[in-house]
């Protein structure tokens, strides 16, 4: 189980730190909270003992000398949220006149630091070149976001979102064994259009794409994702380009290809569409026939095309999956391939087989994103083995 500390400071956003510790508590991490003493004047130690694994001010120092060293042993992630001008300005120069401050500089890992305060005191030349040099020192500054702030003002300043922190949470616990890889995702189902308003399309939720893909961020990777419909939250912190057909995705994703070390081809792609869009909305008749011609087969072009690209497809089928998806690796030019049964299309669990030159390899999580875990690792197992 991660242990995750958190550093709280007298910044209004302190009040939606309860609502972090609580989420972070459901994903099964332990957390302990240390807040300063101008933090303590916007929430109190109590609410956070009631809801953490340990929360610590100034006057528990007074009781135990070593806390300061004990925590920064302790944690596996150190994040500062919200962090106020005054501790990004004071951890920048070393003060330790706090808790809090005293163990930043007993914890010899990155940190993690949102801050969050008011546009003109975070655009300050002062404030701008503190985050500055405290990036040069390796730390990670989780950019605020541009929104109404607490003074009415509307700019940048905001407290990063609860997605977004616990998203830094998991990429500075992930080893980093796809640094620097570029890495394209194709995800979600693409729409074929009737007319104006209707279309043929699937049920791909875009949910097993967005995992790998957060996982890919996670371990170093740069990630750059092709999106047609979805229907779970975006990734944090992932370029995604959104498109509609497949014909759109063929173009986008042959715009990246060469950039791509990695490519993994995850979207729902429609076979087939309509041989013609109506401009204006069919009206309603007796009978109706819809003429449908096929697609480009993206991935077939991308296994002919491919030069120093690892090529990941995926297949969804009813029955003998094996036998069809090792057809398919061959056929398509793919290092791997991940066939799944049709029951995991738009469903949280996950089960299947990942199919490479080498074997036949089952597996079953109950979450897409422990698949996305076990489709990295072998794919960058495969990766250590090329020449
Ligand atoms: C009502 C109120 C709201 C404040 N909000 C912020 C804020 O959002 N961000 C910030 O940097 N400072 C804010 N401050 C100023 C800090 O509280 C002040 O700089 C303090 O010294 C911070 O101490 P600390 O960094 O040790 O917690 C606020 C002050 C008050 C009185």
């Amino acid at each position: 189980m991660h242990k995750i500390l958190i550093g709280v400071t007298g910044g209004i956003a302190a009040y939606k730190i309860p609502d972090l510790v609580r989420e972070l508590k459901r994903q099964n991490f332990q957390v302990k909270v240390i807040l300063t003493p101008f933090a303590e004047k916007f929430i109190t130690k109590l609410t956070f003992a009631t809801i953490s694994d340990g929360a610590y001010t100034q006057e528990d120092w007074e009781d135990k000398p070593l806390l300061h060293i004990e925590l920064a042993r302790w944690a596996d992630v150190f994040l500062i949220a919200p962090a106020t001008a005054n501790t990004v300005g004071k951890i920048r120069n070393g003060i330790a006149d706090n808790l809090l401050l005293t163990t930043v500089l007993a914890y010899n890992k990155p940190l993690l630091i949102a801050p969050a305060m008011n546009t003109v005191m975070y655009k300050s030349p002062q404030v701008q070149e503190n985050l500055k040099k405290l990036k040069e020192w390796n730390h990670i500054i989780i950019e605020p976001e541009f929104g109404v702030l607490a003074c009415e003002e509307v700019g940048e300043g905001k407290l990063a979102s609860k997605e977004r922190l616990i998203d830094w949470i998991y990429f500075s616990l992930e080893p980093k064994h796809l640094k620097d890889l570029k890495v394209l995702i194709t995800c979600g189902a693409t729409r074929e259009f009737i007319d104006p308003v209707r279309y043929i399309s699937n049920l791909s939720s875009g949910e097993m794409g967005f995992s790998l893909a957060r996982v890919a961020r996670w371990r170093g990777a740069n990630v750059k994702v092709i999106a047609g419909h979805t229907s779970v939250p975006e990734p944090p912190e992932i370029q995604i380009t959104r498109v509609n057909t497949t014909e759109e995705m063929r173009e986008e994703v042959l715009k990246h290809y060469d950039w791509a070390n990695i490519v993994i081809m995850n979207a729902a792609v429609s076979d087939y569409r309509p041989s013609q869009t109506s401009p204006k909305k069919i009206k309603k008749q007796e009978k109706l026939t819809l003429e449908l011609v096929k697609n480009p087969d993206i991935l077939e072009e991308l296994g002919k095309r491919k030069k120093h690209q690892f090529l990941v497809g995926f297949a969804l089928e009813s029955e003998n999956l094996i036998h069809y998806g090792k057809e398919k690796l061959i056929r398509k030019n793919l290092d791997l391939l991940v066939a799944n049964p049709t029951e995991s299309m738009g469903s949280k669990n996950h089960r299947g087989y990942i199919i490479t030159p080498d074997g036949v390899e089952e597996f079953s999580f109950s979450t897409k994103l422990e698949s996305a875990r076990f489709i990295w690792d072998k794919i960058a197992e495969m990766l250590s083995k090329r020449p």
